[in-house]
């Protein structure tokens, strides 16, 4: 005889109540209460206190009865507020008494009673499953300190005999039955048992069934039943408390994890228990289902023994079909933790490497224009015609949406509550009655026969094909691990089948190196062409069981264990999610708040989010090539820059009264780059204020007030140097040239009136500058000279050599100073030198400088010659706000670190050098390309209606910017003309962005001009 089949006690109510009389010493109503293996009662006294008295079963040998008090003892010292019972002493003191029956010698013990019901005839609130869970969870680690001989026995219900149950399997008859439990067992001998070893064991309950779980007032209230107690894996209480508590319900798992999360609220459990406690669960099932089909053989008839039979084998058949995966992820995340561990590591990773990722298709999907599809509508056509699975329909749907969009990337995005899945496979099996309508993956909708590429080194650990309607169709897994240890997992569904089958097991992939093609209806479920790309966060070998939708009841887990790929694919939340007003209310808004000459580029505007590096990106998420924003000159957004300005913000701001140091820091180094006699600065926040300071200085310098500039040129918006500036006053709203602005020619190589050498054309070009210089009316001698090393808005005109020299000799020889303005062109943008007037052997009396010197942030300087400063501090204040102000100066110093850190000068001479080389094959293909010129990564090109006439062309060179924005590239105009296309990238542009920028000219000129 065992404990578990020997008899329970049969001693009659009159004859316990003599027992308790006896040795106890308390007199009372006795009522007898259900267990298992002893006999158990109630008691009542008349002064209205309770006790729970138990003749233990006579085959408990004496050690566990002793191993039972001593575990109530240590609880009673070590948490004495655990609503455990409580020992109370035989009338001699002891802990038990031992009494002699019909059977043999029996031990009696009397503990308090605990007030409350059993859980079992309650409402299993999510509020009791959590305290049960706390209440076990306090109770394991207060007996994390206690051990006991007693506690180490082998029985029937400790989880480690699990495997015995394959001797009880002969009772189970139903071979689907069998089936079950031995898949359980296996899964249990395979890979849990290995496990068990390495995890915390110590003594635990053992047997918190919903009968042994006390509730009062809607709280839980008590724990009882010590006699399953065992040194067992800590993890296997929660197994046996959630076994119990998911019998019969609706949603098991969502049950369990309220009771975990209680018990890890008060006793943290390990990255190793979560994984094992839905198989410990199914173990505790088999165990239970074969001890009953056992018994029942035996004809043992107490219904107490199978009152959780059929619930039981319920339960396990639903368990079998739950991915572990999920479950536990389920479980970890009700406690607060990641549903798979490291998975925020992984989305941080993609997010951090999003730009470094080779394209997943081509073009790169950034760069594509994209529309967000609703697959979540029967209203949709797309939707409907998708779930009744009429191909013929779905493909009109999507043909008309882009007719009416004008995209070429449907994308359906993560997380989306789609109506379209009909077929039975799409019902819940984690919770009963509900089904799986959340996708997981991102879809991304392209022509049948699209190339995918994989964004990250891969190997290929799984291929298949899922031919049924509504299934993946060519399907593919790829594992990817770009730093040691950060492991997740892609897969690529609804590919063509040709392509999917030429991937092989354990293949090995380049980043950037093709992965399959997209299938067509035929071969990819029957949808409409698009790639399903899941990212995925836990391991898989069974393609099959990756749920590509899963329950919205669970979102917060899919996060964790299929996170959103959109870093993966390359995108930004933008492409799926547009924030603020669209772009016709910015347009119409600005109308009603801003100035109508506040200027908005291309014909139709567009709405820019963020900027990368070389791109702009805009609303709905399209990436552009920035080739014209010369003011980002290290790429938008360089985080050099961005941590520079910040750190400084973070610390102070002020203006130049009060010492700091970045200031002397920032001029120190931009010292440096300059020739020595430039010694002196300024620093202002615009190129405008910068230029209009030149002139004060210069007019107080020479105490005259004209000056000389060349024709078309632009210097700023205030009224001194609109003055100053033809293309402003000249133009429409312009009130002529003022009496004290003298102009000179632009000296055009292209353009020259005489054939000639560039050295002669100078020459000549100087000569005449000489000759109106020379020939000023009196009165009019110059205060100076200013012009752009490289006249850009007068259409990117690089000035002959030697005219510089000339000139500015010439006006030193009136009296005069000379201003360059290197706004535009300065800064290492010409490659060779850091500043233009350098190529020309001269040095400028004054240099200004604005737009790229912040790298966006405003940030102008005046780079003056000691004299003429000197001049200037006439006795009138300087002061400037917020010219040089600390943070301003922070980011022209991380400027002016990077260009150097990056070697971008270099790169601006290599790169510059390579697009001149495809702007004159461009030349070779299209007439209309009068002439290219550039220096570094200032270049342009002029649009002729003749090359032989040279007549300006003005319209098709604005359409072929308008044109290559729509392909994604962004350029500007300029010229008295508008002839010329303005090309100036930024300073960190690559080689590739250099062979795109040469291709959408290519393709924007076969448009427009041919
Ligand atoms: C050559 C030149 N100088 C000065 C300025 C004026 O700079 P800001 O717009 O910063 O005032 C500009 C602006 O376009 C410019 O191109």
């Amino acid at each position: 005889m065992t404990i578990v089949n020997n008899p329970r006690p049969a001693f009659s109510s009159a004859e316990a109540r003599e027992l308790l009389r006896a040795h106890f010493g308390i007199e009372g109503e006795l009522t007898s209460l259900p267990s298992e293996r002893d006999q158990n009662f109630r008691v009542e006294t008349a002064d209205g206190r309770g006790f729970t008295f138990k003749i233990m079963n006579a085959a408990e040998p004496l050690s566990a009865i002793e191993f039972q008090t001593a575990l109530l003892r240590h609880l009673e010292g070590c948490d004495p507020d655990l609503a455990v019972p409580r020992i109370v002493h035989t009338t001699g003191g002891q802990d038990y008494a031992l009494i002699d029956g019909a059977d043999g010698r029996y031990a009696v013990r009397l503990v308090t009673y605990l007030a409350g019901c059993p859980l079992a005839e309650q409402t299993k609130t999510p509020e009791i499953l959590h305290g049960t869970g706390r209440l076990l969870g306090r109770l394991d680690r207060a007996l994390a300190s206690f051990g006991h001989p007693g506690a180490h026995r082998s029985f029937d219900w400790e989880i480690r005999t699990a495997p015995l149950s394959r001797a009880r399997l002969h009772a189970v008859a139903d071979p689907e039955q069998r089936r079950l439990v031995e898949s359980a067992l296996d899964i249990y001998d395979s890979r849990v048992a290995p496990l068990l070893k390495h995890l915390r064991c110590g003594v635990i309950h053992n047997d918190a069934n919903d009968w042994n779980v006390l509730v009062a007032d809607g709280r839980v209230n008590g724990l009882i039943d010590f006699g399953d107690a065992v040194h067992s894996p800590i993890v296997a209480e929660l197994a046996v408390a959630c076994t119990y508590a998911m019998l019969d319900e609706a949603s098991p798992i969502e049950t369990a994890a309220r009771i975990v999360a209680g018990y890890h609220a008060e006793y943290p459990l390990q990255d190793a228990e979560f994984t094992v406690i839905l198989h410990l669960i199914m173990a505790r099932l088999a165990i239970s289902v074969t001890m009953s089909a056992a018994r029942r053989l035996g004809a043992a008839q107490d219904p107490y023994l199978f009152v959780s039979e059929k619930p039981a084998w319920d339960l396990l058949r639903k368990l079998s079909v739950i991915d572990h995966r999920i479950a536990t992820g389920i479980l970890r995340q009700a406690c607060g933790l990641e549903a798979a561990p490291g998975a925020r590591r992984i989305r941080e990773w993609l997010s951090a490497n999003r730009r470094n990722l080779a394209p997943l298709m081509r073009p790169h999907p950034a760069r594509q224009a994209k529309h967000v599809l609703n697959l979540g509508s029967l209203d949709e056509p797309l939707a409907a015609a998708s779930a009744a699975q009429d191909n013929d329909g779905a493909e009109r749907a999507y043909a008309e949406l882009v007719r009416e969009h004008g995209f070429t990337l449907g994308l359906g995005p993560w997380g989306e509550r789609r109506i379209i899945y009909t077929a039975p496979f799409f019902e819940s099996v984690l919770a009963e009655g509900k089904r799986r309508n959340v996708h997981l993956g991102l879809d991304i909708f392209a022509p049948a026969g699209t190339e995918m590429f994989t964004p990250l080194a891969a190997t290929v650990v799984a291929t298949t094909i899922n031919p049924d309607p509504q299934d993946y169709g060519g399907l593919i897994l790829l594992e990817h691990e770009p730093e040691p240890g950060l492991r997740f997992w892609t897969l690529w569904g609804h590919l063509d089948h040709a392509s999917a089958r030429e991937r092989r097991i354990g293949e090995r992939l380049e980043a950037g190196a093709l992965v399959a093609r997209l299938g067509d209806y035929a071969e990819n479920g029957g949808w409409v062409p698009h790639i399903h790309l899941q990212l995925i966060t836990v391991p898989y070998e069974d393609l099959s069981i990756i749920p590509g939708v899963g329950e919205e009841a669970f979102v917060p887990v899919w996060e964790d264990l299929y996170p959103r790929p959109y870093d993966f694919a390359g995108l930004i939340s933008e492409a799926f999610e547009r924030s603020g007003r669209t772009r016709e209310e910015l347009i119409e808004k600005r109308r009603e708040r801003l100035g109508r000459n506040v200027s908005m580029s291309y014909r139709t505007p567009l709405k820019m989010v963020r900027g990368e590096g070389v791109w702009l990106i805009d609303d709905a998420g399209r990436a552009y090539l920035d080739c014209y924003n010369n003011v980002a000159h290290l790429g938008h957004c360089h985080p050099n820059v961005v941590q520079a300005i910040a750190r400084q913000a973070a610390l102070l701001n002020t203006n130049t009264r009060y010492l700091h140091d970045t200031i002397i820091d920032y001029t120190d180094r931009l010292a440096q780059s300059l020739p020595k006699e430039l010694d002196t600065f300024f620093i202002v926040c615009t190129g405008s204020e910068a230029n209009d300071l030149a002139l004060r200085m210069a007019r107080t310098f020479t105490g005259r007030n004209d000056m000389l500039v060349l024709d078309w040129a632009y210097h700023g918006h205030t009224q001194a140097l609109i003055d100053i500036s033809p293309y402003k006053y000249k133009r429409k709203g312009g009130r002529g040239r003022p009496s004290f602005t003298h102009e000179l020619p632009i000296p055009e190589v292209y353009r020259a009136p005489i054939v000639g050498t560039p050295e002669e054309i100078g020459h000549y070009y100087a000569e005449e500058a000489g000759r109106l210089i020379s020939g000023l009316p009196s009165g009019h001698a110059p205060a100076a000279f200013i012009a752009e090393t490289i006249p850009s808005v007068a259409g990117q005109v690089f000035l002959p050599p030697g005219y510089l020299k000339s000139v500015y000799a010439s006006v030193r020889a009136a009296g005069g100073v000379v201003i360059a303005d290197e706004v535009q062109v300065g800064l290492g943008r010409v490659g060779d030198s850091m500043w233009a007037f350098e190529e020309h052997g001269v040095v400028p009396d004054i240099v200004t400088m604005g737009k790229p010197i912040g790298n966006g942030h405003p940030l102008a300087v005046v780079a003056v010659r000691r004299e003429i400063a000197e001049a200037f501090a006439n006795g009138m204040e300087y002061f400037n706000t917020f010219g040089g102000n600390p943070v301003s100066c922070a980011a022209g110093l991380a400027v002016l670190e990077t260009l150097e850190q990056e070697n971008l000068l270099a790169n601006a001479s290599e790169q510059g050098a390579y697009l001149l080389d495809g702007m004159k094959r461009l030349q070779e293909k299209y007439p209309a390309i009068g002439d290219v010129r550039g220096r570094g990564l200032f270049l342009g090109i002029e649009i002729v209606r003749d090359r032989a006439t040279k007549e300006h062309a003005g319209d098709p060179a604005s359409r072929i910017s308008n044109r290559a924005k729509e392909l994604g590239v962004l350029m500007g105009t300029d010229g008295p003309h508008d002839n010329v296309i303005k090309l100036r990238p930024p300073m960190i542009f690559k080689r590739e962005h250099a062979d795109l920028l040469i291709q959408i000219l290519d393709r924007s000129m076969a448009d427009v001009l041919q």
